[in-house]
């Protein structure tokens, strides 16, 4: 296999998450655009669509708005929150990024800020006295808001696939306008009176092929939760057209022979000579065909339950970023299907669902034990023949690609780099996933005798 050095620009779901040390994100997988022979262009998607700004309709539907912008502190320490505000902190900061353009904090866990960036007369630091250079460097490129406000389209009809690899620069933010989630993202036109449709064009061209199967209310939070981040390596209309995420399927085994052979989402240990997997949050993607999607439970249904505001009126929780265990009306939802399950208040589907997500997290905690062994095995096999490398051996590539399937399998059950061991309990086949897993680590540790 190849592998590439990963340059992403700071990537859809993991911008903010850098709270967190040792984020790894942004590797990622191609897509398709050239079937569908969709044209990724604003001006054909927006026709007829209503030119309400965000900040009109945040008047207009304050519950909804505000439902928007909360944030909350999840179960890892990390505050998270679909907000205007919090994205234009991160996306607009000028940082010390890793290569995947997110922030890295010191070892206090502060993020360090670019000195070239100090304004002495204000006292703070200006991401407006950074040059196109620097910002390049830092992987601050517009790529970085292509799933964060549909206001790209706007550079992409401006500067077309390039806008994926310019500077986010004054000009180029001065376009989006700090608009970021914005309501155009999951509406068409006013929120109130129209159609759900997932507004960002990124993954509705390369996501293709998966993009084109959901329901609104499961496309609309694919768009940015799936696993597909390859922003960085598109330079030209080509690209944009002929990238495939989804050509071998969207399954956890297809997804993994796909990103082999890009040689995407995967790093090189120079140190051990393993590869490891560093996808992230392929949420879409193992949320399909599980038992609940079948059912036709989706995204929306469980992270944006109807609530009640206080004078009565019924809508649409949009704090979609929440816990669906710490919001009752969601729990309340759940209940529609498991009191028959046997669960017979809110209380007790919480407590039903951190008791499965507390197996989900012991049955991981195993398997990261027997892939630890089988690593420690596989690199001293790669020692002793070392010496002989001119050819080397076979069963070496073989136990390193299962090696790094194993890695695959835990990724995904790990999903994005903050969350917790067993938080994905209700939203994918873990448990198929898990066996999965274990037996390809049997096999290795078989396979070096
Ligand atoms: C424009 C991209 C985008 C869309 C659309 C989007 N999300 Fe998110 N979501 C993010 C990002 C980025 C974060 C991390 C935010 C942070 O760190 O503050 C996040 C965080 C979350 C979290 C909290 C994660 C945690 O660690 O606890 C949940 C839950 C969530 N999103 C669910 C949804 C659901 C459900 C939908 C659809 C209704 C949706 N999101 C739509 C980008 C998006
Ligand atoms: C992550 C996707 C997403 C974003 C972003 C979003 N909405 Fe919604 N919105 C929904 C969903 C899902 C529904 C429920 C639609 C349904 O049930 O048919 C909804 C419904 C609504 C409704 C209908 C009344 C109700 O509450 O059910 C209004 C009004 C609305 N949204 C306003 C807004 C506004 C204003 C914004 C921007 C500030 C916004 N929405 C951003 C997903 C989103
Ligand atoms: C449309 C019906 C329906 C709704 C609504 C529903 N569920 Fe489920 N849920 C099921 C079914 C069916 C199963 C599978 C039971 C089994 O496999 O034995 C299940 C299983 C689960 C599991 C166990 C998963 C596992 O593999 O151990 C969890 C956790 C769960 N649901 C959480 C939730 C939560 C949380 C909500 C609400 C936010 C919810 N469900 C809403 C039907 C539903
Ligand atoms: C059956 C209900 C259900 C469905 C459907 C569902 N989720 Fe969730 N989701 C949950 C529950 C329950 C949690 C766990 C929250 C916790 O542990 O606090 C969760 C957690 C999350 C998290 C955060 C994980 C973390 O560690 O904080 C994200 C992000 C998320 N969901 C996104 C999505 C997306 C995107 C979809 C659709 C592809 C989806 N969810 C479908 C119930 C659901």
């Amino acid at each position: 296999m190849r592998l590439r050095k990963h340059h992403i620009v700071a990537i859809c779901m993991t911008l903010i998450l850098w709270v967190s040390a040792g984020v790894v994100i942004g590797c990622g997988q191609r897509g398709d655009g050239a079937q569908t022979g969709q044209q990724p262009s604003s001006a054909s998607r927006q026709d007829g669509a209503d030119a309400g700004t965000t900040r009109d309709y945040a008047e207009a539907y304050p519950l909804q708005y505000a439902g928007l912008q909360q944030a909350r502190v999840n179960s890892n320490g990390v505050t998270v929150g679909h907000s205007a505000e919090r994205v234009g902190d991160t996306c607009e900061a000028p940082t010390i990024r890793d290569r995947n353009g997110d922030p890295v904090p010191d070892e206090n866990g502060n993020v360090q800020m670019i000195p070239e960036s100090y304004d002495a007369a204000s006292g703070t630091y200006d991401i407006d006295l950074l040059d196109d250079e620097v910002l390049v460097d830092m992987n601050l490129m517009s790529g970085c808001v292509s799933c964060k406000s549909t206001r790209f389209e706007k550079l992409y009809d401006e500067q077309g696939a390039a806008a994926f690899t310019s500077p986010y620069n004054a000009s180029a933010r001065a376009i989006v306008d700090g608009d970021y989630f914005d309501c155009a993202m999951c509406h068409e036109g006013d929120p109130g009176k129209a159609s759900m449709r997932p507004g960002l064009m990124y993954f509705q061209v390369l996501g293709a092929g998966l993009a084109d199967r959901l329901d609104e209310r499961n496309a609309v939070c694919a768009q940015c939760h799936n696993s597909y981040d390859y922003r960085s390596s598109i330079k030209t209309e080509d690209d944009l057209r002929t990238m495939k995420a989804y050509r071998n399927g969207y399954d956890v085994d297809a997804l993994f022979e796909t990103c082999w052979e890009d040689g995407v989402n995967f790093e090189l240990d120079e140190e051990t000579g393993l590869v490891k997997s560093c996808l992230v949050h392929p949420t879409i993607e193992l949320f399909m065909d599980t038992k609940m999607q079948l059912l036709g439970v989706t995204c929306a249904d469980c992270h944006m339950p109807k609530a009640l505001s206080d004078d009565g009126e019924e809508y649409t929780d949009h704090f979609a970023a929440n816990s669906p265990i710490e919001n009752e009306n969601a729990l309340s939802y759940c209940l529609n299907c498991h009191e028959q399950m046997g669960i017979s208040s809110t209380e007790r589907m919480a407590a039903f669902v951190r008791d499965r997500e507390s197996q989900m997290a012991a049955g991981i905690e195993t398997l990261q034990e027997r892939r630890a062994a089988f690593g420690e095995k596989l690199e001293q096999a790669l020692n002793r023949q070392s010496g002989s490398d001119a050819e080397v051996a076979d069963w070496a590539d073989a136990a390193k690609k299962l090696y790094a399937k194993v890695t695959w399998y835990e990724c995904c059950l790990l999903t994005g780099p903050a969350e917790l061991p067993g938080s994905q309990v209700a939203m994918m086949d873990w448990r198929g996933i898990l066996d999965k897993a274990n037996s390809v680590c049997d096999e290795g540790v078989a396979l070096l005798g």
